[in-house]
């Protein structure tokens, strides 16, 4: 483990200065199930269960914001077993969703292109985005993200930018930063302050690659399944550690 995460193991989380937005690759669900002789679905199964942890934990704490990469544009590479079961866990997941966010004040969002998704799993994700209409604004939301790229948002922003012209309703003189935002999956939504990566991989995954700009890494060697509490602490006493300088000169 890097040297900054050693030491911020010794802190504790300031509540007055927390991260607006966390957002996590979670990752190592494999390699979990396969050190325990365990088909890797089970490490994905696992896996949703710490999904669930961490985001109680989060909206506990007061976080606002947590992203999660769920499924990449490119995990379709994986075993038809291996997608089915991760897509039959989002069901699952979803479907108590759609029964419980209300009572829990709990906002979910989906980043990706659904395009390609099961017809069952689009129409709860279109479920849920109607309950979150609902619920308050500044409640806590969770943000999923399937079958998600960040190049591909990207591409899908412009193209829809590039209609707005042809349609005579934008001008491309007038795109700036906040402009194009409005254009991503994450419209509306502030860019991540932490992006945390479990499992030993200090790579970005072709995650958030236009929110990351400014964000602060942390990485850690737990597998997403053995992810707790303890670990997210670390993460965020690490964060509060950290000058954020944004190009400009310590003061
Ligand atoms: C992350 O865990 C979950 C997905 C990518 C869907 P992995 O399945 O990538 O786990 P490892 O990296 O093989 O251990
Ligand atoms: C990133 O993990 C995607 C998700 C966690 C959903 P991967 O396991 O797919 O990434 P690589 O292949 O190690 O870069
Ligand atoms: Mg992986």
């Amino acid at each position: 483990m890097a040297d900054t995460q050693k030491t911020a193991t010794a802190g504790q989380v300031d509540p007055t200065r927390l991260p607006r937005h966390i957002a996590i690759i979670m990752d190592g669900n494999g390699r979990w199930a396969t050190r325990r002789g365990l088909p890797r679905t089970a490490g994905h199964k696992a896996g949703a269960e710490t999904f669930r942890r961490i985001a109680t934990y989060c909206k506990n704490l007061g976080v606002q914001y947590l992203t999660v990469y769920a499924f990449s544009t490119e995990n379709w590479k994986r075993s038809a077993d291996e997608v089915g079961a991760i897509m039959s866990l989002l069901k699952k997941y979803l479907m108590e969703a759609v029964d419980t966010m209300e009572r829990d004040n709990i906002r979910l969002h989906f980043f990706g292109d659904m395009t390609p998704i099961d017809p069952e799993l689009r129409a709860l994700a279109r479920e849920t985005d109607e309950i979150t209409e609902h619920l308050d604004a500044n409640a806590f939301q969770a943000n999923v993200c399937l079958n998600y790229g960040g190049r591909d948002e990207i591409l899908r922003a412009a193209r829809a930018f590039a209609r707005d012209c042809a349609d005579g309703k934008k001008n491309p003189e007038e795109l700036d930063d906040a402009a194009f935002s409005t254009y991503l999956d994450s419209a509306g939504v502030p860019d991540p302050d932490l992006i945390i990566r479990p499992s030993g991989e200090q790579r970005i995954s072709n995650f958030l690659l236009w929110q990351c700009a400014y964000s602060e890494f942390y990485y850690t060697d737990a597998l997403w399944p053995d992810f707790d509490e303890a670990e997210l602490n670390r993460a965020i006493v690490a964060f509060q550690s950290r000058d954020r300088r944004y190009g400009g000169v310590k003061k």
